[in-house]
């Protein structure tokens, strides 16, 4: 699968309508929303009365990446916005079999994010439950920062994970996707490209999200 999800943080936060409206007419299959509390990354972006707006502006799918601590105490607000996906990482959950449950009983599919440190074995027992594994290809906190090689090897790891568990996660990145790096990506198992800087800084983000697709196909 080559689903994707342009990353709203590289908008230009002035025109959200403007940006909304390219983001309708392109073949973009997944909105990515990244929260960020200055607690759990060292940057603040937008919150929920930003994404109010922002979600009825769109009928696409709405993939909540909380870069947060304690981000199952968000769970009904993310499903209000009518998100299709909840995005929390793993280094921010205790409890992260509970929180996962919770995220599927409130209607969402649950997405397990790791940083570039995390190991793909900390997965190893909850691969089956989670719908989505988005592995970070930067460290978290800023668009436009450069891709770490090294996540090539960590996605072909997680696919061999993932079938040899028989588990239906799809893989998602999250850093540094652009014309160069995505077709690497997709040659090693990745299902979900989410592109910021990439496609908001194009001349055409339109056809830039169509070469995106036409290169992860
Ligand atoms: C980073 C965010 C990303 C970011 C990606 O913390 O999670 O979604 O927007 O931006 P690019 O594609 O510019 O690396
Ligand atoms: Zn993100």
């Amino acid at each position: 699968m080559n689903l994707i999800a342009p990353s709203l943080l590289a908008a230009n936060f002035a025109n959200l309508q403007g940006e909304m409206e390219w983001f309708n007419r392109s073949e973009a299959d997944w909105l990515h929303l990244d929260v960020m509390d200055g607690v759990f990354v060292p940057n603040i972006s937008f919150g929920f009365p930003v994404l109010e707006h922002v979600a009825r502006l769109t009928d696409k799918p709405l993939d909540v990446h909380l870069m947060i601590v304690q981000p199952e105490k968000f769970i009904s607000q993310v499903r209000d916005l009518g998100a299709a996906v909840m995005n929390v990482h793993q280094e921010a959950c205790v409890h992260l079999h509970r929180t996962i449950q919770q995220i599927h009983e409130a209607g969402m599919k649950a997405a397990v994010t790791l940083n570039p440190s995390t190991s793909i074995t900390t997965l190893e027992d909850i691969i089956c439950d989670v719908d989505v594994v988005m592995l970070m290809t930067v460290n978290p906190g800023f668009g436009a920062q450069k891709f770490i090689e090294h996540s090539l090897d960590k996605v072909r790891r997680l696919r061999q994970m993932i079938q040899a568990t028989g588990s239906k996660a799809l893989i998602e990145v999250d850093g540094g996707v652009n014309r160069k790096t995505a077709p690497l990506l997709a040659q090693a198992g990745v299902d979900v490209f989410v592109t910021g800087s990439a496609v908001y800084g194009a001349e055409n983000p339109v056809e830039e999200v169509k070469l995106l697709k036409q290169l992860t196909a």
